[in-house]
């Protein structure tokens, strides 16, 4: 006779320590994949956003005394007797694309007004319009800047 216990189980101790020790492994396994798969979901793969610098094209496109909007970038570049300067179009009020009209904008949405400058004379938009850096690349292209604000001031010469 043995001295092993055998348990109602039909399994010996150690066989039962064994298995349990499996079990308690694998369920941790678990609970590590499932957390490490949730905390990926989380992670985008690709980030698709666009360069907040880029070139809006050759100097030579934009005629002196022209204001050019760029739906695509929502921007107007004007070059005017001083030089380049880059306004946003976006609307300090909710968003919309302000027009140029004349010497100043207007906003279709809400009814603001911007002088020329891009300073509110109308509301309801809060803020004037936003001002942003222009730079020429080595090949002659107008590049802009949203990450470098500017004021009203501002003009590049090329
Ligand atoms: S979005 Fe321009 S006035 Fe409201």
């Amino acid at each position: 006779m043995t001295n092993d216990r055998v348990p109602p189980s039909g399994l010996p101790d150690p066989v039962r320590r064994s298995l349990f020790a499996l079990g308690g492994l694998g369920l941790g396994a678990a609970t590590v994949g499932f957390l490490a798969a949730t905390f990926r979901f989380l992670v985008p793969n690709v980030l698709y956003e666009p360069s907040r610098r880029f070139a809006v094209g050759p100097a030579s496109d934009f005629p002196p005394g022209s204001g050019t909007f760029l739906p695509d970038r929502r921007l107007y570049v004007f070059n005017s007797a001083d030089g380049f300067y880059a306004i946003s179009s976006v609307c300090t009020h909710l968003g919309c694309n302000v027009k140029h009209i004349g010497r100043g904008f207007e906003c279709p949405c809400h009814g603001s007004q911007f002088d020329e400058n891009g300073q509110v004379v109308h509301g309801p938009a809060p803020k004037a319009l936003a001002w942003y850096a222009l730079s020429l690349s080595p090949r002659a292209q107008l590049v802009v800047d949203l990450d470098q604000p500017v004021s009203p001031e501002f003009r590049l010469r090329a």
